[in-house]
């Protein structure tokens, strides 16, 4: 059987100026004993890259941006290229978050070229999916994370997903304090693991991590880091305060 660490992650979104985010990360590291059951990550913001890195260094705390544009270089004014990523540090890149596909466009043809230009950089891909709340009420959570999936992760082969992660993230749980029941999360995460079995084989999905976000606290992780397809958490609001989100990443304790 596979065992799969588990993985915490802070999106801060768009919180935090460069010294705010410096401090916020000295705290974090402060909390932190380095022996650590989960990998932890954290995405500042694009401007807190390059100094966060610069704290986290040679910690625990893994660096990761929040979005990228495909292309590597070239007349793209105000985006961010995946290599660029890398030379600031990350290992890791949030891919097809909701609130990009909400406010900016963001289409599951535009989250595959980004995947795609993640993985040949070197970077992990966190590919974020979900239901809005009239597609779950209408039956339509699993037709549309198919689709979400099919298209995002189109053309990709074994090898290329193979470190990729999963992330997903009800629409309705987001930020709105009413976090997924675990049998909800379960029964969501387990038909991902499915559909990746189905594309990718046994063995790579069984390898995959497939986080959970939307409303943890540390009051919810424990119960649904406990369940056998949920390997880890994508935290917005509650990564922003280092003591809250070292007592998620501690959820053992
Ligand atoms: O990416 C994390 C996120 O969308 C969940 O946000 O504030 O509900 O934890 P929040």
């Amino acid at each position: 059987m596979t065992t799969r660490r588990p993985m915490i992650a802070g999106n801060w979104k768009m919180h935090k100026t460069c010294p705010e985010a410096e401090d916020t990360a000295r705290a974090l590291v402060g909390q932190l004993t380095g022996k650590e059951e989960a990998e932890v990550m954290i995405a500042p913001p694009a401007t807190a890259l390059v100094p966060v890195s610069r704290i986290i260094g040679d910690t625990p705390v893994q660096l990761g941006a929040q979005n990228l544009f495909w292309e590597n270089q070239g007349a793209y004014t105000g985006e961010v290229s995946a290599p660029m990523l890398v030379s600031a540090g990350c290992r890791y890149v949030i891919i097809g978050h909701s609130e990009r596909r909400q406010y900016f466009g963001e289409t599951d043809e535009g989250v595959n070229k980004k995947i795609k230009a993640a993985v040949a950089a070197g970077l992990v891909p966190v590919i974020c999916i979900g239901e809005s709340e009239t597609e779950r009420d209408g039956g339509k959570t699993f037709s549309v994370l198919d689709k979400q999936m099919e298209k995002g992760l189109e053309g990709l082969s074994e090898d290329q997903f193979s470190q990729a992660v999963m992330a997903y993230e009800p629409v309705w749980a987001i930020g709105t304090g009413r976090s997924a029941t675990p049998e909800q999360a379960q029964e969501v995460h387990a038909h991902v693991r499915q559909f990746l079995e189905k594309r990718f084989g046994a063995q790579t999905a069984g390898a995959a991590r497939i986080l959970y976000g939307g409303s943890v606290k540390p009051a919810n992780t424990a119960e649904l880091m406990a369940l056998p397809d949920i390997d880890g958490a994508l935290v917005g609001g509650a990564s922003l305060k280092p003591d809250t989100f070292a007592e998620i990443i501690h959820y053992k304790r």
